[in-house]
Parts: C-alpha cells; structure tokens; sequence
C-alpha cells in the first residue's frame, strides 16, 4: 500500500527526544526559545512563538491583530477548516471570497470586493503551499493573518520566504508537513508587541515580569512542549533536504501525468515559489471521485478528497451557507484528489499511482 503521507524521521530526531527526556526539563525548558530563533531566522523575520498546533497559530495571530465580536475576516472557503473556525472562536464573521482557479488561492479581486466597513483582517491561506497573493492584498491597509501551515518552504516572487513579511504567520506542524513536531504550530511576526502577547496567551494570559501564577489577560494551554521543539530542531536541520525531495517527487509526478485528462497543481508563476506539500489533482467533470477513491485504493493507492468547501460543510450550511455562492471554489473541490506524496516516495512509487489513476480514469 502507498500512504498518503509518511514523516522523514531518524538517528536525530531520536536523539533530540532523548537528551530533551534526558534533561528532566519537557516543558517550558530551553529547546522553546530555541526552536523559536531557529525557525524566525529561518524565515528572516523578527520572531516566532511556538504553540501547540497550527490551529493555535492562527488563533493567537488574529487575537494580536485585534479581531473580536462583530468583526468581519476576508479569507478563502478552499482551505482546512481550521482557518475559518479560528474567526469564530472570537465570535467574528468569516466573509468568504472565491479563489483564483489556477494558484487556488484567495482571488485578490474577489476579497477586495468583499471588504466591507466592518472588515477588521484579511486571512489569505496558502494553500498546498502555493503562495497567496499577500502583496495584493496588503494595498488595502488592513492587518494581515496569513495561514501559512501549508508554505513552509515557499517564497513570493520578490523573493521574501512565506511568513517572512512581518503579518503574523501561522505554521503547521502535523506529521504530513514539511516540517513535524507529531503536532504543533509556529506564528512568526514582526511585531515584538505582538510576540509579547502571543507568549501571554498560549501559557494562561501570564504576565510576562511576574511570578508564576500572575495571570493579567484571558489566555489558553497552547504551549509546545520541549520534546517537540527538540523534534522541530532537528527536523529544521532536514528541511532543505527534505523540500527538495518534496520538488523532486512532484516534478517526477508531472511527467508521469503528462497528457493525463486531470488538471494538474499549477507551474510556480511571477517568481512565486511552491513549498511542496501535498499533490493534488482535480479529476475531468463527471467522474465518481468516490468510486475512484476506492478503485485506487484496491490498486494499492491511497488518496482522499481535498479540499472540501469550507462553507458547505454543515456546520457552516448551519450559518447560512449555501452552493453557488462560490462556484469556482465549489468546483474545484467536488473534483480534486490528494495523491500519496512524501519525500522518501520513489519514481517507481510514483510511476504506480500515475498508471494506477489512469487505469480508474478509463474505467
Ligand atoms: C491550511 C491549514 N490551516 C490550518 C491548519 C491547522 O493546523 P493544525 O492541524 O496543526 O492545527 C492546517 C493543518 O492541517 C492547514 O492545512
């Protein structure tokens, strides 16, 4: 069977784990602060905060620009849904804007038109690591949170690694990623206010000067603990290695779709830069995606729907949603498939899923 997705783990990731168990410190310890300058030197920007998921990322990113009850969020109904749920944790409105059809990110005109007086953030995700539109969409003035648990590794066409412009960043680190910590999350920002904050929050609104059960703001657990960040620093030492796996396994994917009727993920474009982290494919119009999921998965090749729309998922159907409100997003996600994809996957892999998805295709 070919997974979907498999982590790159070995001799120095277990090490990390053992002298972090070692050390007797797991949390609040050395390796967070570590991890942290590591990771923000990384992406050439001023700081990063770690924290116990993605999801967390992007909750304290709009907690530090400010989004609260009765606010509206600009942001991409083709995404996970964490990057709307995070909207409503702070009883604030997600305005979901369509997608471009080729990058399938948030459609820089699409969101300017949904900006309204009551807009207080723009939420671009980068999605399957292709970069967002961010430098459109920061003409408009208003602070930016960008989802970037899926870019680790991508650039923008002037060359500033995603999560490197200042806005407050969120990235993933679920065992899919380009990078893994098993779970946790990284917000990089500019703003060392911000960062003061954030570190507030994850650990129980605790005031940063005082003693240790001084709370002076609402705050949560989403701190990361020292054994992942130990995981994470090794895993940094790899990235390279392991994102140009990641092109490589994409690139041999590419040409063993060539004249396939699917619509492949889209050629880097501008001078933006993909941070490859899943390959998806959308299927022709018309063919049982479902009915092709199991055939694949009889031919030994695992895959799953991915995306779906965010808005016709039933809990958002519940807020008001409803089919046809973006029909480029909705369209696209009634037809794409993720395809197993890793950096240790091999062209012979490769080469079995492509004959394996042709052989349904034809069905
Ligand atoms: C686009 C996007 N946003 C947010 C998240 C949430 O990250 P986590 O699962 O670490 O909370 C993910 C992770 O799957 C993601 O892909």
């Amino acid at each position: 069977m070919i997974p979907l997705a498999r982590p790159v783990l070995g001799e120095a990731e277990e090490r990390a784990v053992l002298d972090a168990l070692r050390s007797r410190q797991l949390s609040l310890g050395p390796r967070v602060p570590a991890f942290e300058e590591a990771f923000a030197a990384r992406l050439g920007v001023a700081h990063a905060s770690a924290v116990s998921s993605g999801t967390a990322a992007l909750h304290l990113g709009l907690r530090a620009v400010g989004v609260g009850e009765g606010d509206e969020v600009v942001t991409s109904p083709f995404s996970f849904v964490a990057s709307a749920n995070v909207i409503l944790y702070e009883r604030a409105t997600p305005v979901f804007a369509d997608i471009d059809p080729v990058t399938l990110n948030l459609d820089p005109d699409a969101a300017a038109a949904a900006i309204t007086g009551r807009t207080k953030a723009l939420l671009p995700v980068h999605i399957f690591g292709y970069p967002a539109d961010v430098p459109a969409l920061e003409a408009h003035g208003l602070p930016i949170v960008e989802d970037a648990c899926e870019a680790l590794g991508a650039r923008h066409a002037d060359g500033t690694p995603v999560g490197g412009r200042g806005h407050p960043a969120a990235f993933g680190f679920y065992a899919n990623k380009q990078l893994t910590t098993g779970e946790g999350g990284m917000l990089t920002m500019a703003s060392a206010e911000h960062k003061q904050q954030v570190d507030s929050e994850r650990n129980q609104g605790r005031a940063p000067d005082m003693g240790w059960l001084d709370h002076d703001r609402l705050g949560f657990n989403y701190r990361l603990t020292d054994v992942a960040c130990a995981i994470g620093l090794a895993q940094l030492e790899r990235l390279d290695d392991m994102l140009a796996s990641r092109a490589q396994v994409a690139g041999w994917y590419r040409a063993a779709l060539d004249g396939s009727p699917v619509d492949l993920p889209c050629d880097d474009r501008g001078g933006d830069v993909r941070g490859w982290f899943v390959f998806v494919v959308q299927l022709p119009r018309g063919l049982d995606r479902d009915g092709a999921i199991r055939a694949l998965l009889e031919r030994g090749v695992q895959s799953k729907p991915y995306l779906p729309a965010i808005h016709l998922m039933s809990f958002y159907r519940e807020l008001g949603h409803r089919e046809g409100e973006f029909p480029v997003c909705e369209d696209v996600a009634a037809r794409s498939i993720a395809l197993p994809f890793f950096p240790e996957m091999t062209d012979g892999q490769v080469a079995q899923v492509a004959e394996a998805l042709d052989a349904v295709i034809r069905a």
